[in-house]
């Protein structure tokens, strides 16, 4: 049988570049594989569950769950090759999570620094769901027994969770749950474009969305931080690193060497450089729009793909689920 990965992303809107680079880039890698590499099954959701944890408007939610498969669609994600679901369409995953919940202590979750840091920025929203949303990432993943996760380093403590309910089922209940492990971008963390902490839709001004255009991506660009372009060390952290790690990731090593060699040496002219990323972001980006376009044009596509993935996800969520059952003595 062939081995499974499986990804999700919440359903809070359009996606950045943090999330194309860290996560839909190694949901692509594993999609469409060399020739002679290994194969795998792939599935990738809209986790609309996980964005009813936080709070969120009810009214754009649907649009929200939307956005994010048309970006999917559009970055080349193929429902051809690739099972696409939106997860609240997947009863099982909900079904399979109180069972797993059996296994987890109270403690452990609250411990979770995902968790610490949901607490602190909305101190009056401290619910059972946002407790329980590693649980039910566990069995998002858990329930197609999948080996890979492609998602960025930020979500390695969801997935230690993963594949420690994952040991403590089998061994409890002789499941045969495998322990998945985070399949790693290049891109695994995107540095905010403010200079300070990751790129992220939470913190305005930190991100450049898949569907920005030349000029907006110029104006983002051109408002990282920079220094007077010359230093003794190239910078680990802060705006300039966040322009060398972009560079390294759309122009490629050579030249994000390059421009760091000279950083040291003659000095940088940020009114080049930034200019020439911007362009380069664009280049990927630029067929990513024409695609999505097309595809908000076209609706009835879309609500195909959206239905036939939830009916193929779901029949190998309930067959996961039967065996769960039946292990926990409750078939
Ligand atoms: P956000 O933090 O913007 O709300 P999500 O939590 O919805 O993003 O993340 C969706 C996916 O994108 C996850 O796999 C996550 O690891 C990845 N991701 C988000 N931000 C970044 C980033 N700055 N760098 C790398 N990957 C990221
Ligand atoms: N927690 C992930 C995020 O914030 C989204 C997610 C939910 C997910 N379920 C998943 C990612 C299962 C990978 C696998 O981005």
């Amino acid at each position: 049988m062939k081995k499974r990965v499986l990804s999700g992303i919440r359903a809070t809107g359009r996606l950045h570049l943090g999330n194309y680079l860290g996560a839909v880039r190694g949901m692509l890698e594993l999609q469409n594989p060399p020739t002679g590499g290994p194969n795998y099954e792939t599935l990738y959701m809209v986790a609309d569950l996980h964005a009813i944890t936080t709070p969120y408007d009810p009214k754009k939610l649907p649009q929200n769950t939307r956005e994010v498969i048309l970006d999917y669609l559009a970055a080349g994600l193929d429902p051809e090759k690739s099972i696409l679901f939106v997860q609240s369409q997947v009863p099982e995953h909900t079904e399979l999570a109180f069972l797993l919940s059996s296994v987890v202590s109270i403690a452990r979750m609250q411990h979770l620094p995902t968790y610490k840091e949901k607490v602190t920025q909305y101190p009056k929203e401290n619910t059972m769901a946002l407790l329980n949303y590693p649980i039910l990432m566990a069995s998002d993943i858990l329930i197609y027994k999948a080996d890979k996760v492609p998602v960025g380093i930020d979500q390695e403590p969801h997935l230690e969770v993963a594949r420690e309910i994952a040991r403590k089922m089998n061994s409890k209940f002789g499941t045969d749950f495998p322990e998945p492990t985070r399949f790693a971008t290049k891109g695994e963390y995107i540095p905010s474009l403010t200079g300070e902490g990751k790129m992220s839709k939470s913190i305005e001004g930190s991100y450049i969305n898949l569907t920005d255009d030349l000029n907006t991506i110029k104006d983002k660009i051109a408002r990282v931080p920079t220094d007077s372009g010359k230093g003794v060390s190239v910078p680990k952290e802060g705006g300039v690193k966040v322009l060398f790690d972009l560079i390294g990731l759309f122009l490629g090593d050579e030249r994000r060497d390059k421009y760091q060699n000279q950083y040291t040496k003659s000095g940088i002219k940020y009114s080049e450089l930034k200019p020439e990323l911007a362009e380069a972001i664009y280049k990927e980006l630029g067929p990513i729009q024409k695609r999505r376009e097309e595809l908000v044009n076209d609706p009835k596509y879309v609500d195909g793909v959206i239905l036939d993935g939830a009916k193929k996800a779901r029949k190998i969520a309930s067959r996961t689920v039967g065996e769960a059952k039946k292990k926990i003595g409750l078939l």
